[in-house]
């Protein structure tokens, strides 16, 4: 596989497991790729820095604050300066701080910089693995995109039994070169715009209209799409999340601004029209402040924005595959349907909006996908699955590639 010329950055965390870790840096470098090792200092406890050095061939990274690394190459910069992040053996401790963003250390402020994939290899006591607190950063983590290889079931060095050891090296370099080898996942060579959040209509410098795009169900179809494999360009409306890693981010604020975006990343293969778009924009936006007197607000002017999915969709470069999103309060399937035939694209998702519907900033979605020829019903799932049953139907779609 070709992953060979790629670099990986591992990060050695605290745990009887990290002596496996060693084997790792040699068997990483045997597949032809360049390791640059952090190691934490409870990862010191267990290894040391100059077997870690001696093996990977580059100097070992151990403290945020050491003044001669952060003139050679700060910590973000280490944070970007590999295609992938392991994080072997990743204990309970590194997986809590990275869950909840924590950032108090070299290895935790970097997971928390970086824009590439990130591997964990958990490894932990069986009863910590289990322990409801894991348990739930390990979905925080998932749903974030973060991938797992492991932990296994075994006899663990502290002689209970149970899930928790961690992997082997060779199945951490397998999954190593399964997340690398994204690029050849089932939309490998194929291009995907995607569009998110809400839109900010400007009424003068402090005020907008808006809707409540949480732009979670986007954001997790653009990493389901590079997971895929796409080259993806996710143009986004104002949202508090973060790009999934790998995605080209472009963030707008207006409808019109969010237009220009979108005909700049064309051509491409696939579109998803996620965002949530202002329909209508005030008329004029004022250079300052609207104020009480003189009753300048009593009333707004609107205008009509652009419509970015049909002038994508009727595009003289258009996607071969262009879905929208359908969000409605009555009647979803003919509603939906029938935009599908308006605004010209190939696919539909439709989902409830309104009293006791949860989809709009919620975590979880029920959808309708609508093609030409039918309606599938999705069960209730996350956001995330999906997304990821998305992307296996563009798959299936597109050159047949089943996913
Ligand atoms: N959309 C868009 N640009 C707009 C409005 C909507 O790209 N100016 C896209 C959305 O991203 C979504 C789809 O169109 O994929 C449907 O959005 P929706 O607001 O439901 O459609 P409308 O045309 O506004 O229909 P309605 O009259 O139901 O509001």
């Amino acid at each position: 596989m070709g992953s060979s010329g790629k670099s990986v950055l591992l990060i050695i965390g605290g745990g009887i497991s990290a002596y496996k870790s060693l084997e790792l840096i040699r068997r990483l470098k045997d597949r032809g790729l360049g390791v640059r090792v952090i190691l934490t200092s409870a990862g010191s406890q267990f290894v040391t820095a100059l077997s870690a050095g001696s093996l990977s061939g580059n100097k070992v990274y151990q403290d945020l604050f050491d003044l001669t690394d952060e003139s050679e190459m700060g910590h973000i910069v280490l944070s970007r300066s590999a295609d992938l992040i392991v994080v072997a053996p990743a204990t309970a401790d590194l997986m809590a701080k990275l869950a909840n963003g924590i950032a108090n250390d070299l290895a935790s402020t970097t997971l928390l910089a970086t824009d590439k994939p990130v591997l964990l290899a958990p490894a932990m006591n069986v009863r910590m693995w289990t322990h409801p607190a894991t348990r739930r950063n390990a979905a925080t983590l998932a749903a974030d995109n973060i991938y797992f290889v492991g932990p296994n079931d075994g006899d663990m060095a502290c002689g209970e039994y149970g899930p928790g050891r961690m992997a082997e090296p060779d199945e951490i370099v397998v999954a190593v070169e399964r997340v690398l080898g994204a690029e050849r996942g089932v939309l490998h060579g194929l291009k995907a715009l995607v569009t998110a959040g809400p839109t900010h209509e400007p009424l003068d410098p402090v005020r907008y209209l808006a809707n409540r795009s949480s732009g979670k169900q986007g954001y997790a179809i653009a990493g389901a799409l590079r997971q895929a494999g796409a080259e993806t360009i996710l143009v986004s409306g104002p949202v508090e999340i973060a790009p999934p890693p790998g995605v080209k981010w472009i963030r707008v604020e207006t409808a019109r601004q969010m237009l220009a975006a979108c005909e700049a990343a064309l051509p491409a293969d696939i579109a998803v029209c996620a965002a949530a778009v202002a329909d209508w924009r005030p008329e004029m936006a004022a250079n300052a402040k609207l104020k009480k007197q003189g009753g300048a607000a009593a009333s707004i002017g609107l205008t009509e924005n652009p419509d970015i999915l049909a002038t994508i969709a009727r595009h003289a470069s258009r996607p071969s595959l262009v879905i929208g999103f359908a969000a409605e309060t009555d009647d979803l399937i003919s509603n939906a349907t029938a935009k599908r035939v308006r605004k010209g694209c190939d696919w539909i998702v439709a989902n409830t909006v309104g009293a006791g519907y949860e989809a709009m900033g919620g975590d979880n979605n029920r959808v309708h996908l609508i093609k030409e020829g039918g309606t599938e019903a999705w069960p209730e799932m996350s956001k995330v699955d999906v997304a990821r049953r998305l992307a296996v139907r563009i798959g299936e779609k597109l050159n047949g590639r089943a996913a």
